[in-house]
């Protein structure tokens, strides 16, 4: 009996080692999801730059922004001279390194403001990328370091597991998984990090 449920048990787990191995590697065209996987790795990685887990923390201005309406920031909060508030009010007074669900203050190492340079909000996808790819308005990257902080950064990573709200409602994370986003991110810099015109 005992050795019965064993084999039950390996067959199960096989079972859906199999399915995750074989999904995770679908490639691009099999349409399992119409809406992402007809397109290229560049509209994939933009539609995950410009959604609000990320672009709410890359504010045209000194205020992060909240929410799902992308809303100014509670409490006054503003950037501060370092992009981590104010004295007495900084990002980590309430932003810890992991998400808190029970106060829905979301968390995660290095919780601060991008810098002013970082700005996305309001630009269009071709924008974005020019912004990112120039090192003036980078942080200094050159390409491969862009990929590392894009793929691994761990205020990036947080947008997919992004936490509750206040309300206790999850966040919504951005609309491509986040391997898919990973290697769509990859894809697209080997092929030389083409921007397309406008
Ligand atoms: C909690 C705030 C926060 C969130 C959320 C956040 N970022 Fe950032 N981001 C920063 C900060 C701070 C920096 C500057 C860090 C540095 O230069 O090392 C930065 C820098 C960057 C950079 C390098 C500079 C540039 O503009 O090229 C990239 C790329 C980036 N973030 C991508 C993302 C992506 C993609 C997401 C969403 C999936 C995201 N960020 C979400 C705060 C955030
Ligand atoms: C007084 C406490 C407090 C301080 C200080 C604070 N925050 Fe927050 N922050 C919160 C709370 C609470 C939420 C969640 C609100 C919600 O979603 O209901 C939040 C949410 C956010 C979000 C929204 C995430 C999303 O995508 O919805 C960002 C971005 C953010 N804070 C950035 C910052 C930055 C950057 C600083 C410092 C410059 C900062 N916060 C300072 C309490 C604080």
């Amino acid at each position: 009996m005992r050795f019965r449920l064993f084999i039950a048990s390996l067959l199960l787990m096989g079972s859906f080692g199999l399915a995750y191995s074989l999904s995770d590697r679908l490639p691009e065209t099999v349409p399992t999801n119409q809406e992402v996987t007809a397109e290229d790795p560049f509209t994939l990685m933009m539609n995950v730059l410009t959604h609000k887990r990320c672009v709410n923390c890359h504010p045209n201005g000194d205020r992060p922004r909240q929410g799902e309406d992308s809303h100014y920031h509670n409490f006054g909060v503003v950037r501060g001279p370092d992009n981590h508030g104010l004295e007495g009010l900084t990002c980590n007074t309430c932003h810890q390194s992991e998400n808190d669900d029970f106060s829905g203050v979301p968390g995660a190492p290095e919780w601060s403001l991008a810098p002013i340079e970082m700005y996305w909000e309001g630009l269009s996808r071709t924008e974005i990328a020019h912004s990112m790819l120039d090192p003036e308005r980078n942080g200094g990257r050159n390409l491969k370091e862009l990929v590392k902080h894009l793929t691994e950064h761990e205020l990036v990573l947080w947008a997919w597991e992004p936490g509750v709200n206040s309300e206790g409602i999850p966040r919504e994370p951005p609309p491509v998984s986040k391997e898919k986003y990973i290697e769509a991110v990859k894809a697209w810099a080997e092929a030389g990090a083409v921007v397309p015109a406008e």
